[in-house]
């Protein structure tokens, strides 16, 4: 029997604007939405999952692949209450969403995908994720923690903003080996969804750090020129984890979007 894998979560906010739901990147959990739980919760309810394996929500048996990330996400929102709504994906938590998307489409009225992408992977990355899972397994996560940091924030933040870079450094920390090596080998294994992007026929906001070394504002323009109804967001001087590098910015962005689309 498959073990059915629940989300653990917290809701914040309130009000007549559409739910939104706020996922995760790779390798953190539900804490990385700290700055936006509370901002964009003036009007709608925010609710924050962690995915499968992350944070408070541990990793269940048998392969976790973005699909089974999706249909638990899709699982936590029936058991919210919530039927349709926006749906925020950062870089991993994108290809949760997009994975959503093409599961679940009648869970999504809006989505906000943020320093992502929506093609596979590399050969040679796919090559790289299959290491990093293993050498995860056999060393923990405080390598990959050094490994990645230098991509994820700019270089100006890593200098002057101790306070930003430590919760980075915590939150990722933080997190099972098993867990980090299994969202690894998912990533590694995701198909190409630029076909979900063409397909959608609800709105979309592309948001990119103008500085992400990981997901490039150029790749961001491609996914828009993808989406019938996407605009873009492109954030200056801001590194791949915009929601936290920029925190304002980012819910200036978001909160535009979704106020645009509670007007309609
Ligand atoms: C993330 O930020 O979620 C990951 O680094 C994305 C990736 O490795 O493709």
């Amino acid at each position: 029997m498959v073990e059915h894998a629940v989300l653990k979560g917290s809701t914040s906010g309130g009000g007549g604007g559409l739910p939104l739901v706020l996922l995760h990147a790779f390798p953190f959990d539900g804490r990385m939405w700290e700055p936006q739980a509370s901002a964009l919760g003036a009007a709608r309810s925010v609710l924050v999952p962690d995915l499968l394996g992350f944070g408070g929500t541990p990793l269940p048996d048998g392969p976790v692949g973005l699909d089974r990330q999706a249909d638990a996400v899709a699982g936590y929102l029936e058991r919210e209450g919530i039927g349709r709504a926006a749906v925020c994906g950062l870089s991993m938590g994108g290809y949760v969403a997009l994975a959503l998307a093409e599961r679940h489409p009648g869970r999504i009225a809006s989505l906000v995908l943020a320093d992502t992408r929506a093609t596979a992977d590399s050969e040679a990355t796919r090559a790289n994720r299959t290491a990093t899972a293993e050498r995860l397994l056999r060393e923990g996560v405080d390598w990959l923690v050094e490994e990645m940091l230098p991509r994820l924030l700019t270089a100006r933040t890593l200098r002057d903003r101790p306070e930003v870079t430590g919760q980075v450094r915590r939150l990722m920390g933080a997190q099972a080996p098993a867990s980090v090596a299994a969202a690894a080998l998912a990533m590694r294994d995701r198909p190409d969804r630029t076909g979900v992007l063409r397909a959608l026929e609800c709105p979309v906001l592309v948001v990119v750090g103008g500085e992400d070394l990981m997901t490039t504002p150029e790749e961001a323009r491609g996914m828009v020129a993808f989406c019938r109804e996407g605009r873009l967001a492109v954030l200056s001087a801001t590194g791949h984890l915009a929601n936290l590098d920029n925190s304002d910015g980012f819910n200036e962005a978001v909160e535009a979007f979704l106020a645009g689309l509670d007007r309609r």
